[in-house]
């Protein structure tokens, strides 16, 4: 978590880093700020607990904002509460050095006390002021510059960074490094820029390098830049990749939030998804990743999925899906367990690996862990070159583009396409899915954006639902099937950024528990479409009604059973019971949306959140 912004060059660096700051803050928003370099003035910081909007403020009393060297961070509290202490950049004993941080330094504690023997004095909670302070020791005691002391440094350093560092006595350079934290560099005509990810640097350049594990960066105003390992100093060749993001798909484009705008943007994202991949017509469906691997998916005796969070969900719904078409046995697992219990992993499992961000350090960690075991893994991400896009064997990508609501929408729904897709290649190539259902699911799902479209008309609907519930302080999600993931995908939305408790159940289990919370207060949201356990859902509707709770029900165009007996209905187009899921969580999405809105909540940076959680 946490992001970072460096720029050297010669442009004003203040507007530079505090716009890349807002781009980077669903990776964290509790605090913020930045470190100017000028000749005459020297080092300039200015920080503060709160937003990047905060620090712009308190930079408005008397912080003089020019200079052409800067660096940014923008906070999610690990070592010491968010306060404008703790804030980042933070400064060495001496004042000289200046350094922002996105991880955690594991062994600061044994660092730090071995520091303080030496006489260093420290004013925050932080790890990364004994990153710093560690910098400038090594630096003094050798003599030596700043890139030489970084990289001693970080070879006494156990855990996770992304760090860049700006001395005083070499103003001309910053010093980057990362191990386990994303880091991208933006290479300019005379200017350099650093960032968590590319959305900083967008407008300046399309010239990006990634810095790999274990790498770091000497950048030198109008010299080429220097990557070395950071291990055996060995020099690595900078491989610049041009970036496909543009700058309209990191902004709002009119929408009120970005998780709105993402939302909407389903139809369009869905179809990138499939482009290029799909052809219903020729009943061709085929992902280059999984093609040159065909062999390893078909002799797999088992699936194993690692995810966290929205991405698990999409887990659980491919977990229908590949043993329904592919008659594969799955199992989905929370990276987070399954690196923790000495999992059984066999060669002949594929394990895989589902994220948004590539950047989860428990589906990163979950992943070194299959790989050690012998397991082939392949990675569904979203963001192109992200460390879990490298890490796995294979993978193919979501191609959503940028998502910035920290709630994650269209993330889950081109997730579940990718899977989709890799299980009608695999039924048809094992035969156990029919010709005739093969292609009928590849027609369905060609027309599938459309269909997405149609349930976004929901969204007046969902806002008269919003406002009778908004209030409500729990909240029941009922689902069974392929949309009992869907049930908890919908609870988490709400949780997240509404604050309101709510729980997924699959509809049935409900009689063994969560029926005792049911009474004329609490809002029961049923998906009902009317594939799959249409009746037996309808049943339990029944018996929600019968303990007088309030229905709201998400069924088929047309329904008019349930329609009956529930309070609200929602309706949506038809489609089959397998790719229902990316239909009935639209409406669940737009609800959770009008509720948090109508509550007054941080949509897009909900409390306690971040987007990208590169801690354990
Ligand atoms: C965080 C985000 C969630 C996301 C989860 C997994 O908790 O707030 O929206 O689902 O991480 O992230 P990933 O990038 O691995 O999909």
């Amino acid at each position: 978590m946490c992001g970072i912004v460096g720029y050297i060059g010669h442009r004003e660096a203040y507007p530079i880093v505090i716009k890349g700051l807002k781009r980077l803050e669903y990776r964290g928003y509790d605090s913020a700020g930045v470190m100017l370099y000028d000749a005459e003035s020297g080092i300039k910081i200015c920080k503060t607990k709160g937003k990047v909007v905060d620090l712009e403020a308190k930079a408005k009393n008397g912080f003089t904002t020019n200079g052409n060297i800067g660096i940014g961070h923008t906070r999610w509290a690990t070592h010491g509460v968010p306060n404008d202490v703790n804030s980042h950049p933070h400064l060495s004993n001496s004042g000289e050095l200046a350094i922002i941080h996105n991880g955690i330094i594991e062994n600061y504690a044994p660092l730090k006390e071995e520091l303080i023997k030496r006489g260093y004095v420290f004013h925050s909670d932080t790890d990364t002021e004994v990153l710093v302070n560690l910098i400038e020791e090594v630096q003094k005691k050798e003599n030596i510059k700043l890139g030489k002391a970084v990289q001693i440094a970080l070879n006494q350093v156990v855990g996770a960074y992304a760090i860049a560092v700006f001395d005083k006595k070499n103003p001309n350079e910053l010093v980057a490094a990362r191990l386990g934290s994303p880091l991208a560099i933006g290479v300019g005509e005379g200017e350099y820029f650093i960032a968590s990810d590319a959305s900083p640097f967008i407008e300046y350049t399309s010239n990006a390098i990634y810095l790999e594990d274990g790498e770091m960066a000497n950048i030198r105003l109008h010299k080429p830049l220097k990557i070395r390992k950071i291990k055996d100093d060995s020099l690595v060749d900078p491989y610049i990749q041009e970036l496909q993001m543009n700058l309209e798909q990191i902004e709002k484009g009119g929408y009120d939030h970005f998780m709105l705008k993402e939302i909407y943007e389903q139809p369009s994202v869905i179809k990138d998804t499939y482009r290029g991949r799909l052809n219903a017509n020729k009943g061709i469906v085929q992902m280059a990743g999984v093609e040159d691997n065909l062999e390893k998916f078909l002799n797999a005796k088992r699936i194993v999925i690692v995810a966290c969070g929205t991405s698990w969900h999409a887990g659980l719904v491919a977990e229908y899906i590949f043993e329904e078409f592919a008659r594969i046995p799955v199992e989905v697992e929370y990276a987070s367990e399954f690196r923790y219990r000495n999992p059984i992993i066999n060669k002949d499992d594929v394990v895989i690996a589902i994220s948004q961000s590539g950047e989860t350090a428990d589906t990163m960690a979950a992943i070194k862990l299959a790989k050690e075991n012998g397991a082939f893994v392949f990675g569904v991400c979203n963001v192109v070159g992200s460390s879990i896009s490298r890490e796995t064997h294979a993978g193919a990508y979501t191609h959503a583009g940028p998502e910035i609501g920290v709630a994650s929408t269209k993330a889950f729904t081109t997730q579940i396409t990718v899977l989709t897709m890799i299980a009608l290649r695999l039924g048809k190539a094992k035969g156990t899915l029919s010709n005739t259902d093969f292609h009928t699911y590849l027609q369905e799902l060609e027309i599938i954006p459309e269909k997405v479209a149609e349930a976004l008309e929901t969204n007046d609907r969902a806002k008269e639902i919003a406002a009778a519930f908004k209030d409500a302080p729990n909240c029941l999600y009922l689902g069974r099937g392929y949309n009992f993931p869907v049930a908890l995908e919908g609870a988490l939305k709400l949780k997240e950024i509404s604050y309101i408790h709510a729980e997924g159940y699959p509809a049935a289990e409900m009689k063994h528990g969560p029926i005792a919370l049911i009474d004329e207060h609490m809002p029961v949201i049923v998906i009902a479409p009317k594939q799959g356990h249409y009746d037996k859902i309808v049943s339990n509707i029944q018996e929600i009604k019968s303990r007088s709770g309030k229905i709201i029900a998400v069924v088929t165009k047309g329904d008019t059973q349930v329609r009956e007996l529930a309070d609200y209905v929602i309706e949506i187009p038809e489609t089959s019971d397998a790719l229902s899921p990316l239909i009935t969580t639209i409406p669940l999405q737009l609800l959770s949306y009008y509720i948090a809105v109508m509550r007054g909540c941080n949509v897009d940076q909900p409390r306690n959140l971040a987007k990208s959680v590169t801690v354990e």
